[in-house]
This record gives C-alpha cells, structure tokens and sequence, in this order.
C-alpha cells in the first residue's frame, strides 16, 4: 500500500464510523436542548398595592439560556428582626409551588428591609419547559377561593407574626 492508498483508506475508515455513531449526534442534540432556553427575566413588584401587605421591595427573576434562573433583589420596609419569613412562589391557584426560604437565605436589617439577595436555583425555569413558573396553570381547582382573583403565578412573603405579602410575578 503506498501512502495514498493508506490515506485514503483511513479516510474512508473515518467517514464510516463517523456515519455510525449515533452517539455523537445524541451529545450534539442533549447539549443544544439543554442550552436553547430563550434568557426570560421576570419580577414582583412590592412597592405598592393592598396585596403588598407590610413589604416593599423588588424581586426580580433571570432564566438562562441553560433554563437556570437566578432570583435576586431586596425589601426596604416590612420586615422585623424578631420574625421569621417563608418566601413562596405559588401558581395561580394559591398552591405552593416553591418554597425557596432556605436558598433565597434573606437577611433582616435592623431598618426594617433586607439585604439584597441572590440566588440560582437549577430546578426552577421560567418558560423553556413546561413546568415553567410563568407556564403555571391552575389545573386542580382551586386550592385558595380568596385569592383566586389573581391570575399568574404569585410570589409570597408570610411572616411568622401574620403579615402577608403576594405579588403577581410577569
Ligand atoms: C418553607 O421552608 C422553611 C425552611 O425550610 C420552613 O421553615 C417553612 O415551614 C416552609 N414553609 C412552607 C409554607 O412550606
């Protein structure tokens, strides 16, 4: 075999097993799915209405383009030291959806706000799949009458004294 024919042959070699390995295209397909989510940001705005309760403040929410989605913001008013406060994200049927209190890890100031906050949660997407938290649908009824006015996903601050917050997130 002289040298042409020797690269020939390990050409065509290499056409053939790139032709059956499916394997690859399988990788290709499993890396661009996990990386096609559009980047969707969404908030909830506590700075006025009657739903606020006690709080104000500014949650914001950034989906990746992996459909990863970083939750960050802060509360300037309505906290109290001495409290503790569940942070919720309910669908619009008032049914807990996600209780993000320990990852969300808020710290009360002793001006009555908070520390700005941060934190991704790899298990929650805006709208690339279709558990998406702005996908959410009220499919078993209503799991709240009082609050089945609102439409959307709500974020929820409650606080161990009583004091609620809701907000819708768009
Ligand atoms: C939310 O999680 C916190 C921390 O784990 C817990 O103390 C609280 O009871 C939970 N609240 C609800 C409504 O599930």
């Amino acid at each position: 075999m002289n040298k042409l024919t020797l690269l020939i042959h390990v050409f065509l070699f290499l056409i053939t097993v790139s032709a059956a390995l499916p394997a690859n295209d399988k990788l290709t397909e499993i890396f661009y799915k996990r990386n096609q989510c559009t980047c969707t940001t969404a908030y909830a705005n506590f700075n006025s209405s009657p739903s606020s309760g006690p709080f104000r403040g500014f949650i914001a929410f950034a989906q990746d383009e992996t459909g990863c989605t970083t939750i960050f913001g802060a509360f300037n008013e309505g906290f109290d030291q001495k409290c503790t406060y569940d942070f919720l994200i309910q669908d619009e049927c008032g049914k807990i959806e996600f209780n993000i209190t320990n990852e969300l890890d808020v710290q009360v100031t002793n001006d009555g706000g908070t520390r700005a906050f941060s934190h991704k949660f790899d298990y929650i997407n805006l709208d690339c799949h279709s558990n998406g938290i702005l996908l959410a649908k009220c499919n078993s009824g209503p799991y709240n009458k009082r609050q089945s006015f609102r439409s959307g996903p709500n974020f929820v601050v409650r606080g161990s004294g009583g004091s609620t917050g809701i907000q819708g997130i768009h």
